[in-house]
């Protein structure tokens, strides 16, 4: 039994809506909604909502089919049985598969509805119990795919990131290639790994650097197919795979599938990276190729960068090197004293275990450490006797000057505080901070020796140069208070070995 079933009869038959009333709302079971004709019917059915409706086929103006069909345009899910005295088979069929689901066959007797609405009602039940159990299923299998997809998202964002990790923080673009060679293997999977670089004029590629996971994989030479290989994804300008099969077997290699990616600056190639799986091994798949080029682009961009900041530091040492140049210009005396002062500092350095990177620093910072004199004018610079107070004072702003000018683009921060403190003394009483001992920063301690030597050394206009050995045992003398002890012992055993003299100039 349904308690509290909404009914709704359309008949333009008065005698059955009321029968439909009268019998209905008796049993106290239901209620009893009517119209009598199909507009009003629409109407009713959408203030009333009801659970089930029973309509006359043959109605003037809107028949029991067209009422139907908006019926269910409007809740496909109401059941709605069709009353009529000549059922036709077509009528009946296109009712059925418009969504009707029965009907009665007037005259009927009251009572028959009664069964029609608690078949009805049952088959819909099961068929809302089947749709429940449908749509769980689907959810299921939908919840399924989404875990799955995520998990491959999780995999494929930790792979690109790893690949962001290892690339991104190379600046050397020799190191870059053995790098993007390692990487390679490592993200696929692979035994063996080649960059060529690609001769634009003739064609040719050259092995420029490779990395082997087994050792016995390991050769300098490219075999020919892999040559062949990498040539073909340079003509059509995309990944191009390859793997072996049992027809050719008599190819004598460990290699069981490779994959070749052009490697393209700005659209323009200049390379081929070519990756191989040894041993029985799974050719490439789509995803494979999609790290594989992901690191390729990366690696290309890097590689633009890396030129382009090569070039930026180029034109601005080229520019402050002019600076300097300017300078000296200035001061017939002092023409290429930063330049020996530079020469000097690297000696110096090398003898003390300076790397290449720390004697490139030097060298740098030697050339450059005067450079703030191009704040102080000719007047003072140039001045043949001795500097008043005044005139001391604004000399002793060059080495803040000079690191301004140096450290105002922010790239070469060790070299700024080199030259800041290229006029402090061991013993604190330099400038421009009185900085002492361990805190003055070591490559200003060594220049500091070399610029002094270089300035004793040289003629200027209001003395004569100084004879190198009294310049070396002025050194010697200041050792502990003006240099450090230990790179004036280095600069002794320099000067006594003959590494270092001062020019000729
Ligand atoms: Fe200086």
């Amino acid at each position: 039994m349904h308690n509290h079933l909404k009914i709704m009869a359309v008949d333009d038959d008065p005698g059955v809506l009321n029968v439909f009333k009268a019998y209905f709302e008796h049993s106290n079971q239901y209620n009893v909604v009517t119209a009598s004709d199909g507009p009003t019917a629409l109407d009713v059915f959408t203030r009333e909502q009801p659970d089930f409706l029973f309509t006359d086929l043959a109605m003037p103006g809107m028949d029991g089919i067209a009422l139907s069909k908006r019926i269910l345009e409007i809740d496909n899910t109401v059941p709605i049985v069709i009353m009529t005295a000549y059922p036709s088979m077509e009528s009946t069929i296109t009712a059925l598969q418009m969504g009707v689901v029965d009907f009665i066959v007037k005259p009927f007797k009251i009572r028959d509805v009664d069964f029609v609405i608690e078949k009805v009602m049952a088959q819909k039940e099961v068929m809302v119990e089947n749709l429940l159990l449908k749509t769980e299923h689907a959810r299921k299998k939908e919840l399924e795919a989404l875990n799955f997809d995520l998990a491959s998202t999780v995999e494929e964002m930790e792979k690109l990131n790893f690949i962001l990790r290892k690339v991104d923080w190379k600046k050397n673009s020799g190191d870059l290639f053995d790098q993007l060679t390692k990487i390679s293997c490592e993200i696929s999977s692979a035994h063996l790994c080649y960059f060529q670089i690609l001769d634009d004029v003739t064609g040719a590629l050259f092995p420029l650097t490779s990395h082997a996971a087994r050792e016995e994989l390991a050769s300098e030479d490219v075999p020919d197919f892999l040559n062949l290989l990498a040539k073909k994804s340079l003509d059509r300008a995309r990944p191009v795979t390859w793997q072996r099969e049992n027809g050719n077997s008599n190819l004598v290699t460990p290699i069981h599938a490779a994959v070749s990616i052009p490697f393209n600056i700005k659209d323009k190639p200049l390379g081929v990276l070519t990756v191989c799986r040894a041993g029985g091994s799974n050719g490439f798949s789509e995803q494979d190729l999609h790290y594989l080029s992901f690191l390729g682009k990366r690696a290309a961009l890097v590689v633009e960068n890396t030129a382009l900041y090569e070039n930026l530091c180029q034109n601005l040492f080229s520019t402050l090197y002019a600076f300097v140049e300017a300078i000296e210009a200035r001061d017939p005396y002092t023409k290429q004293h930063s330049a020996r002062v530079a020469d000097v500092s690297c000696i110096i350095g090398k003898s003390m275990g300076c790397t290449a990177r720390e004697l490139d620093l030097l060298d740098f910072a030697g050339r450059l450490h005067d450079i703030g004199k191009i704040g102080v004018r000719d007047k003072i610079l140039l001045k043949n006797g001795r500097l008043d107070d005044e005139e001391y004072r604004i000399i002793k702003t060059h080495p803040e000057i000079g690191a301004s000018i140096v450290g105002h683009m922010g790239l070469l921060k060790e070299e700024t505080q080199v030259i800041l403190r290229h006029h402090e003394r061991w013993d604190g009483k330099g400038y421009p901070h009185g900085v002492a001992g361990q805190d003055i920063p070591f490559f200003s301690r060594i220049m500091s020796v070399a610029d002094t030597f270089d300035a004793m050394t040289s003629d200027r206009a209001y003395r004569k140069k100084l004879d190198d050995q009294v310049a070396f045992e002025t050194v010697k003398n200041n050792s502990g208070t003006q240099f450090d002890p230990q790179v004036v012992e280095a600069f002794i055993d320099l000067a006594q070995k003959g590494e270092i003299t001062s020019s000729p100039l």
